[in-house]
């Protein structure tokens, strides 16, 4: 596969001292590798591709499966230090949402998703980094099915970006979204999640429908607040959820 590392590297690099990418044709996960860097003492900001991942990992311990051709996976690791944490994973979601196609929605936290099937996820981990002044090193994963695959095993069948982009390719993909992510991870260490509050909300696709917290609660989604938090009517009143499963009820027919 020919990847357009030298053109993200030139768009980036004047962003972010340091930056390299590396594109690799296998490896357990993108994100397990530079979490084990970040450990090892990495400190600079490095883009990571896999054209294969034989141990991807999702959210909440799962498994991530990707094939070859099939899926873009990589990982983004920088030091970040924004004043407030919260909301990350939305803003991110939003910025990748954006960069691709006006029909992909988001899924509370962080979940990228085309008419009613996911598209793709995002996992952020961060690892300590240096003495003190609040930076961290975060390892920001993003999957993103290409092409239709196999819902087996799966708790939710996966939709393709080929359905809405035909000519969509994993270099292509990360091309596309990828300087823009920069950008916007910047912004959100300068203002956090602030910035990101009605981008985010232009494509919630939680808003208004009948959802089930992991906890067994049932009620209606109303939005996100200021913390990125899920609002959440129930039958106690509004209730912002920090994190957590969020099942989407079916519509009723
Ligand atoms: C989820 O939906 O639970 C998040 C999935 C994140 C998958 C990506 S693929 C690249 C990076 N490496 C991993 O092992 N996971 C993330």
């Amino acid at each position: 596969m020919r990847w357009p590392a030298e053109a993200i590297w030139e768009a980036v690099a004047p962003l972010l001292p340091g930056f390299t990418v590396e594109v690799l044709p296998e490896v357990d996960s993108t994100s397990t590798e530079l979490m084990r860097r970040a450990r090892a003492g990495q400190a600079e900001p490095v883009l990571l591709v896999a054209e294969r991942q034989t141990a991807g990992r999702g959210r909440l311990g799962r498994a991530w499966q990707s094939a070859p051709g099939d899926s873009l996976t990589f990982s983004l690791g920088l030091p970040l230090a924004p004043a407030d944490w919260a909301g990350l994973s939305l803003a991110v979601g939003a910025s990748v949402a954006e960069s691709l196609h006006p029909q992909v929605r988001l899924k509370w936290p962080n979940d990228l998703w085309v008419e009613g099937r996911k598209l793709g996820g995002i996992l952020i981990e961060t690892a300590s980094f240096g003495e003190g002044a609040g930076a961290r090193y975060a390892v920001i994963g993003i999957g993103l099915n290409l092409a239709p695959r196999t819902a087996e095993g799966l708790s939710t069948p996966p939709a393709a970006l080929r359905d809405l982009w035909p000519q969509a390719d994993a270099p292509a993909a990360l091309a596309r979204l990828f300087p823009a992510l920069v950008r916007d991870l910047q912004a959100f260490e300068q203002a956090g999640f602030r910035a990101f509050h009605a981008r985010f909300d232009a494509r919630d696709l939680l808003r208004d429908r009948a959802v089930t917290l992991s906890d067994g609660t049932a009620g209606t989604a109303h939005g996100v607040g200021e913390d990125g938090s899920l609002l959440v009517h129930t039958a106690a009143g509004l209730q912002a959820v920090a994190s957590s499963e969020v099942s989407v009820r079916p519509a009723a027919p």
